[in-house]
């Protein structure tokens, strides 16, 4: 039984602890807020036995063996070192960290450990994305050479964290994140990246579209906003065909395959709730001794920051710490 962790129960903590239900081999031992009455809540909620009105304590907890950290972005770098250095697992929420530096150092603390870490990239231990890899694999479409995907939606609080530059906000971040990483699992690593933004007046990305160019001869075209809806899709291109993947295309439900010999739909439903599919990873991975997930490799990480950093250094967006 693979004991969990939780700090920062927000809006994400909820989902989690909600599909954690629908995952056998591990359990929600304690969960830590920065008020203690949040902790309780959290824990009458989901039936946490320890809860905490600090994170360190979580951090302190012989019961706990992995820390799932979700909190704003702008503390994950010093959230998943500080775990890694009380000697527990982690599962950091997307994005990583606010920068590649920021990732470069949570990487290397858990390495050296011999710790497990793995960026909660969820799509990917999705059925759809499963398929998606499948599809790709087989060479129904030929060489993919185009990724072409959007996330987007018109934020309203304008109070929300996704508008707050010292929590690491803006498009870029919290929604583009997923675009880059179709790019990355598609494409590989980008030769060249230029992208143009608007920034708001908190100073965080509000609208960003990125192309992104691959030495193998390939193009991805990102984009991400806050302050618009957007079609939430993605649509993979190859020499044979293209693969239509629907909104939303970080947890898609089918896929559209088509090709020169016709139409192919592909169901990728599931029951519950779909962050059950990454938890079941950290456990296989754990229970076999793999301090890294393949499916979302830390090299990855890095190189998906890197393309992030690359992208808001073109829109001008910096954050405090840098
Ligand atoms: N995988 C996904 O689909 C998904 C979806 C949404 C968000 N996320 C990611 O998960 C992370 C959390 O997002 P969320 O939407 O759950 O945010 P949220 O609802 O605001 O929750 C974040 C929690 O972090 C804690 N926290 C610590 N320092 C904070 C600060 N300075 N300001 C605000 N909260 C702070 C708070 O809990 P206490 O104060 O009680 O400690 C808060 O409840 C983000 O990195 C986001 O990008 C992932």
């Amino acid at each position: 039984m693979i004991r969990w962790g939780i700090i920062g129960p927000g809006a994400i903590a909820t989902g989690f602890a909600s599909a954690m239900a629908s995952v056998a081999g591990g359990r929600i031992v304690a969960v830590g807020s920065r008020s203690v009455e949040r902790a309780e809540a959290f824990g009458d909620q989901f039936g946490i036995p320890a809860r905490y009105g600090d994170y360190d304590s979580v951090l302190g907890d012989p019961e706990v063996d992995v820390v799932y950290v979700a909190t704003p972005q702008s503390r994950h770098a010093t959230d998943t070192i500080a775990a890694l250095q009380a000697g527990k697992h982690v599962l950091c929420e997307k994005p990583f960290a606010l920068n590649e530096r920021q990732a470069r150092s949570m990487v290397e603390e858990a390495r050296s450990r011999r710790l497990f870490l793995m960026d909660a990239i969820w799509s990917r231990f999705l059925p759809s994305y499963r398929s998606l890899v499948e599809v790709i694999s087989s060479g129904r479409i030929g060489e993919p050479n185009l990724v072409e995907a959007d996330f987007g939606f018109r934020a309203g609080d304008p109070n929300h964290r996704l508008f707050k530059r010292e929590l690491g906000g803006g498009g870029l971040l919290d929604l583009g994140v997923y675009p880059v990483q179709l790019c990355s699992l598609v494409l590989g690593i980008p030769e060249h990246v230029v992208a143009e933004g608007v920034v708001g007046e908190t100073g965080v990305d509000e609208m960003v579209a990125a192309v992104l160019r691959y030495g193998g001869g390939g193009l991805g075209v990102v984009k991400a906003a806050i302050r618009t809806n957007m079609a939430c899709t993605a649509r993979i291109s190859g020499t044979e065909g293209w693969i239509e993947v629907p909104a939303m295309m970080h947890c898609p439900n089918s896929l559209t395959v088509r090709t020169f010999g016709g139409t192919e739909e592909i169901d990728g439903s599931y029951d519950g709730n779909g962050l059950r599919f990454e938890i079941a990873e950290v456990h296989r991975c754990i229970e076999n001794g793999e301090t890294e997930s393949p499916t979302v490799s830390l090299d990855e990480t890095l190189a998906i920051m890197s393309t992030l950093d690359a992208i808001r250094a073109s829109v001008g967006v910096v954050f405090p710490e840098e």
